[in-house]
């Protein structure tokens, strides 16, 4: 997800120059930096976010307990490049690994290393896909065998809240309508949302406008989902307090700041004229309405 503290500002899209766009929903004419894909542009996406959903797919089975993270990102690395890929988060910004590998407390962007998954965890893993220039980017909560009440429900509702985000928008709505059902669904929960960590636009770049934050502010009162707009929604949802910590050793992995755990699921997806369409959408994976719950 982009860091709404650190990262510098990326240079404009090759793929979306400042677009004037005339559009029939109260804005008369917006300027903005947000590319407008046209049907070409929105295939590329849909063969990235196929890409990006199918090696999600792949990863699936491997996600146990016993394997170790590193282990998770080797195959993550390995099956991109087979099939001609680049992993987007290779090399990005000084990050040397294909994929993160978010556990328990860790809220983002934890770093694949010698940690064994075990009884217990839940670990998010974040996966990115470059195909021909064009990026999907997506990420799964998983139960790694018996977990307790309190994880199973920050999952389910990290969960819940992306799947609500994603039935809550509709072409040219404002993206706080976003920020506001999520807060709203995870507040209800006695749950709390991350605010330095937002979804993002995507295209030909990995990190672009707009900037999509899971609670409502100013700028999401403003921005709007036209269609043609490519984005995330990747909640992240915290069982304590919102308030995060960052790892000064190793300047990436992110933590809650009272050690409880956090959950978060991600989707990249397409404003399109009849509404959004994931572009990342799995086979095997939890389909909208799951339930999660404890083997047996
Ligand atoms: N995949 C993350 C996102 O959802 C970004 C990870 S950037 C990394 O936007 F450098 F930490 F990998
Ligand atoms: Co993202
Ligand atoms: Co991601």
């Amino acid at each position: 997800m982009a860091n709404l503290k650190r990262s510098p500002p990326e240079p404009l899209p090759e793929g979306g120059p400042c677009l004037e766009v005339e559009t029939p929903f109260p804005v008369s004419t917006v300027k903005t930096k947000t590319p407008i894909l046209n049907h070409a542009q929105r295939d590329l996406m849909r063969a990235a976010g196929r890409a990006n959903a199918a090696l999600l797919d792949y990863l699936r089975p491997f996600i146990t307990a016993g394997i170790t993270t590193e282990k998770i990102d080797k195959l993550a690395h390995e099956w991109t490049l087979k099939h001609g890929y680049r992993p987007a988060t290779l090399g990005y910004q000084g990050y040397s690994k294909s994929c993160c590998t978010s556990v328990n407390d860790v809220i983002c962007h934890g770093i694949p290393g010698k940690y064994e998954l075990c009884n217990g965890d839940i670990v998010n893993v974040d996966v990115t896909t470059i195909v021909e220039g064009w990026h999907g980017d997506q990420s799964e909560t998983f139960l790694i065998g018996k977990v307790d009440d309190e994880k199973i429900a920050v999952t389910q509702c990290a969960f819940d809240c992306l799947y609500l985000a994603i039935e809550a928008i509709a072409p040219g709505c404002l993206v706080s309508v976003i920020g506001e059902t999520i807060s709203a669904e995870a507040h209800r929960r006695g749950f709390s949302v991350v605010r330095e960590y937002v979804g993002h636009g995507l295209g030909k770049s990995f990190h672009q406008d707009p900037s999509i934050p899971h609670f409502p502010n100013r700028q999401s009162r403003v921005d709007r989902l036209l269609p043609g707009v490519t984005f995330t929604i990747e909640p992240m949802i915290n069982a304590g307090t919102r308030f995060t910590r960052l790892d000064r050793t190793d300047g990436w992995t992110v933590r809650t700041k009272d050690g409880k755990p956090s959950a978060q699921f991600e989707h990249t997806i397409l404003m399109t004229e009849d509404g959004p369409e994931i572009l990342t959408r799995t086979q095997h994976g939890p389909q909208p309405g799951h339930l999660f719950k404890n083997p047996g």
